[in-house]
């Protein structure tokens, strides 16, 4: 027993763990816990689990108590770099740095106005959806505040995503209270800066306060990169909880998303399907074809769950009623690390849009 655990304690000296040791919660200790008994093959069951426990207890930080739900929930979040974030696949949900839980999947809402916007959102919501990304810019705030409304479905069940644009950030509370009031749902889930821009820190320490009144409940932000993030983190209050980026297989963001993932905040993707006019290269890919072929699911079903396996959250656009069912379709199968590594290849750094 002593000479196993002096052992395991020499080798664990050379394990890279991507953790801060002194502080953080459950999901950091059962992940650390988890590597070293991945990486050292220890059964992490009755006797061995016990081992590794001594060694956390070594190492001054909690001994976890569920090695089961430890495995569970890492094989979950292997390919992210949360610390203290549980994006849970298997619950379909992840809750943010705020407290608050958002749904893997939701219904972006960008070119969608008038009816069909409405339409897209009720049909979204009957299929099960319960995140809708929606912003100042795309003039549909209405819509999709009435589709919510009308669906009867209780207002805590969903999840609601807004944007105030950079033309509004010199007079952020009147930005604000237009958002509340087109919406008409009582809070806003979430609010993002939709772009960096002159007085974006002070538009965002005002949406501060909002959180405080409880108008809004998580901030975030759209657009935003590495220095754009070292800059403004540390001039702000109130940690946002999510950067919504563009992400798909042809620009992949592989550097930054997992220096945001370690920030503990959410990264979610835009344009998943490569936007407008660029879906059809993407989805006719022909390593994303194969790959879905193997899955008997569609190549947009093979990309969205990607995006899942990164740790990433997806909003695909749709007015079209069974494409958007099919994209609530991707907790059934897993792509395995080769798959993923196949569609990682894919990636041309290929931006389809200017922010
Ligand atoms: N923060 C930002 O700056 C920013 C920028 C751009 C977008 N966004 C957000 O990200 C969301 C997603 O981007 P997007 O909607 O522009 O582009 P997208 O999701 O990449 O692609 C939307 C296109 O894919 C098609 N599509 C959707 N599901 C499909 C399926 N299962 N099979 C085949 N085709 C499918 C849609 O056509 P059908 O209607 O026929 O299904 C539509 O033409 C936006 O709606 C918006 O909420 C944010």
């Amino acid at each position: 027993m002593k000479k196993k655990l002096i052992i395991i304690l020499i080798l664990i000296l050379f394990i890279p763990i991507p953790f801060h040791l002194k502080d953080g919660g459950t999901v950091e200790y059962k992940a650390l816990v988890y590597q070293i008994s991945r990486v050292h093959k220890i059964n992490t069951n009755a006797k061995s689990g016990y081992d590794t426990g001594i060694i956390i207890k070594i190492l001054g930080i909690k001994v976890f108590d569920n090695v089961k739900e430890s495995k569970k929930m890492n094989n979950n979040i292997l390919n992210a770099n949360y610390q203290n974030i549980d994006f849970n696949i298997e619950k379909k949900q992840v809750t943010l740095n705020s407290g608050y839980v958002m749904p893997l999947n939701g219904l972006g809402t960008y070119s969608l106005t008038g009816d069909t916007c409405y339409e897209a959102v009720a049909s979204a919501l009957a299929s099960g959806v319960r995140l809708i990304d929606t912003a100042y810019m795309y003039g549909n705030e209405e819509e999709i505040g009435k589709a919510i409304r009308d669906s009867g479905i209780p207002r805590e069940e969903i999840f609601v995503i807004t944007k105030i644009y950079p033309t509004q950030y010199d007079k952020p509370e009147e930005a604000i209270e237009l958002a509340l009031k087109k919406l008409d749902i009582g809070y806003i889930d979430m609010m993002l800066l939709h772009h960096p821009g002159n007085l974006d820190i002070e538009a965002y320490k005002v949406m501060e306060k909002y959180v405080e009144k409880g108008d809004i409940h998580s901030l975030g932000l759209s657009n935003w990169y590495v220095e754009e993030l070292k800059e403004f983190l540390p001039q702000v209050n109130i940690k946002p909880a999510l950067v919504q980026n563009e992400i798909h297989p042809y620009y992949q963001e592989n550097e930054i998303i997992p220096y945001i993932q370690n920030l503990d905040i959410v990264v979610q993707g835009w344009y998943p399907f490569g936007g407008r006019g660029h879906t059809s290269e993407l989805l006719n890919d022909d390593e994303i074809v194969k790959i879905a072929s193997n899955h008997n699911v569609s190549s947009a079903q093979v990309i969205l769950r990607w995006n899942l396996q990164k740790g990433v959250v997806v909003i695909p656009g749709s007015s079209n009623p069974e494409h958007i069912k099919e994209n609530t379709d991707i907790y059934d199968f897993q792509l395995t690390k080769e798959e993923m590594e196949r569609i990682n290849a894919l990636d041309r750094g290929e931006k389809h849009d200017w922010y």
